[in-house]
């Protein structure tokens, strides 16, 4: 297990503990973060309310870049940053021990387009 910080909507941060293997979306939903409207198509990469934003550093670790699709999913989501990408796409490694992340400040699901 790897601890993961989500910082919410409102500044508020969340710290949980997940498993490695796990996306953030599943680190999210196991643990009952509080994120309204996180993760609305459960992953199948078709809305992305799951946008989450790291911190540069973090960033530039992650193991994937992101697919063709995640790309154009993250397009529609609100605020997005050089940093975002989305949650339900990124597995937990063992390194990402003690990662924070942010939600963004509003929720865009693609769906409703
Ligand atoms: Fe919908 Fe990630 S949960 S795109």
């Amino acid at each position: 297990m790897i601890s993961v910080t989500f910082v919410n909507r409102d500044g508020d941060s969340m710290k949980v503990k997940a498993k490695v293997g796990d996306t953030f979306l599943d680190a999210a939903i196991n643990n009952d973060v509080d994120l309204e409207g996180f993760g609305a198509c459960e992953g199948t990469l078709s809305c992305s309310t799951c946008h989450i934003i790291f911190k540069k550093e973090d960033f530039d670790k992650l193991p994937d870049k992101p697919s063709d699709e995640e790309m154009d999913m993250l397009d529609l989501a609100y605020g997005l940053c050089d940093t975002s990408r989305l949650g339900c796409q990124i597995t937990l490694t063992e390194s990402m021990d003690g990662i924070v992340v942010t939600v963004p400040a509003q929720v865009a699901d693609a769906r409703n387009r």
